[in-house]
């Protein structure tokens, strides 16, 4: 294959390759809304017709619902679905950065695809998402996996039908990643992958800096969708018979910040009247959560009651050097509050162990937390550095098998209060929303609660998408089991 040396890609991608000291600058401009579908060309409405295309995803809900854009977008232009790589004619891998075995997986993925290039040199491979954000990854692909035909950005995932048009007539790999973020973009089409759940974005980007994270670089400044906009699209939702909503954002708090004396409390309050039975927000940081949306979240029985509330570690000193703005002491503050005032309140945290030079006493802050908050459940992370963010740049001087071993001794933790919580709901009865089959046995139906509890009952397949009580029979660290009443 064809070689290409680091000054020839500076010149043939100037402009459209990413690079991250543009992707840390924050414009004052506000962005421009605009019509997605008026972007779409005419002459490329029927380009994809009679091929098939798939998306293998990676990373967070952001990604996800990326992806039903993306879907959208395609079945807009002709294509069809297909979960099966060797059939597709346009396989899109739309990839996560946030840590290193993230991007090894889709390395892997990519080197995968290597030989089906090769039997089939006129099927189209593309890298999207969070990785492609990223001026090392993207130089990789263009020199090591130069069989891949098309690079597209966060920013320019409207663009996808000219850049498959793009793509099919360049013998090139065609490379447009924009680092600074443009406008929002309405009005695109979507193919949800549910009928009865959806993602609704609220807002994009992330300022808040966390000195470990590369979310700020590859997702841009935080801009707030209009009100309207997504109040029209919960409306729809609702019109549509759709059951749960979740509102995302990298740090959905910080909704508003940006406009005209209208707050996340005031969007959630909306939102809530509308009357889909269920609304979710995700992820919440403790920075921007006033008591403000707390009353909203204990006023509305539609509001569910569960809280995805990142602490990150236990340890002030750790807290500080992470850029977490908040105390040990402030967390628990906002974390009681909101246990006192939402009965119920099922909580979830991301913990990372092992930060740069974390000694054990501070690890073990981490743990008197957790003891403290006895989350219903954790994820929980190796820090993993990230190229270009401050923590990289940090020396460390934790071995690796300290590291490990502070995870496993923290998810012991995590595994015996999931259990307790759990266990506390043997005898309630729950209401569960039915997905579908469980992915373990296809003889059982699975759902979740209002507490965002994974049930499992016996049941007839025309409950799916419907919200039943369940009384829990038995109870799992992570599952519940138990049996439909009326
Ligand atoms: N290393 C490990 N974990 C990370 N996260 C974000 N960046 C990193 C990193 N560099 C975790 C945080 C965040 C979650 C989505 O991923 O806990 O809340
Ligand atoms: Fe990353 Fe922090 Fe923003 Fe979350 S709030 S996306 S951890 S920078």
């Amino acid at each position: 294959m064809k070689k290409i040396n680091e000054a020839t890609i500076k010149k043939r991608f100037e402009g459209t390759a990413p690079d991250m000291r543009s992707a840390k600058k924050r414009s004052k401009t506000a962005p421009t809304v605009i019509d997605g579908e008026a972007l779409i060309p005419n002459h490329l409405v029927n380009i994809g017709a009679g091929k098939l295309y798939c998306i293998q995803t990676y990373g967070c809900q952001m990604n996800e619902h990326d992806t039903e854009i993306m879907s959208g977008l395609l079945e807009m232009i002709g294509y069809t679905s297909t979960d099966v790589v060797e059939d597709a004619d346009i396989v899109i891998l739309n990839t996560c950065a946030i840590r290193e075995n993230a991007e090894n997986k889709v390395f892997g993925k990519i080197g995968s695809l290597k030989h089906l290039k090769k039997e089939n040199p006129e099927k189209i491979f593309a890298v999207c998402g969070c990785m492609s954000q990223e001026e090392d990854v993207v130089t990789t692909l263009l020199t090591k996996y130069n069989y891949i035909d098309l690079i597209f950005g966060t920013h320019n995932i409207h663009r996808l039908p000219s850049l498959i048009d793009d793509a099919m007539k360049s013998k090139a790999m065609v490379v447009e990643v924009w680092s600074q973020e443009g406008d929002i973009v309405e009005n695109l089409p979507r193919e949800r992958a549910s009928k009865t759940k959806a993602w609704v974005n609220i807002i994009y980007g992330c300022d808040k800096f966390c000195t470990y994270c590369i979310v700020p670089y590859t997702r841009g400044k935080e801009r707030s969708r209009m009100p309207k906009d997504i109040l029209d699209e919960i409306q729809e939702l609702k019109d549509q018979d759709y059951k749960e909503i979740t509102l995302l954002g990298q740090n959905v708090n910080a909704y508003g910040k940006d406009l005209d004396a209208y707050s996340m409390a005031n969007l959630l309050e909306d939102v809530a009247k509308i009357g889909i039975p269920r609304v979710r927000f995700t992820t919440s940081h403790p920075w921007d959560f006033d008591s403000e949306m707390i009353d909203v979240i204990a006023k509305y029985d539609n509001i569910m009651p569960q809280m995805h509330l990142p602490v990150q570690s236990g340890n002030n000193e750790i807290l500080k050097i992470m850029g977490r703005n908040y105390t040990r002491e402030k967390y628990l503050e906002l974390f009681d509050e909101l246990k006192a005032k939402i009965p119920g309140l099922a909580t979830s945290t991301d913990i990372i162990v092992g930060y740069p030079n974390e000694t054990e006493e501070q690890f073990l802050d981490t743990l008197s937390i957790y003891d403290y908050c006895q989350y219903d459940t954790a994820f929980t992370f190796v820090y993993s550095p990230r190229e270009g963010t401050p923590a990289a740049k940090m020396d460390d001087n934790v071995d690796l098998s300290v590291k490990k071993d502070r995870l496993y001794r923290l998810n012991e933790k995590v595994k015996f209060y999931a259990n307790q919580n759990n266990q506390a709901m043997v005898g309630k009865t729950l209401k569960v929303l039915i997905d579908g089959p469980s992915q373990k046995d296809e003889t059982i139906l699975a759902g979740y609660s209002e507490e965002l509890k994974l049930v499992h009952i016996k049941g007839d397949e025309s409950l799916i998408g419907q919200i039943v009580n369940v009384k829990i029979t038995e109870a799992k660290s992570f599952n519940l089991y138990g049996e439909l009443v009326e």
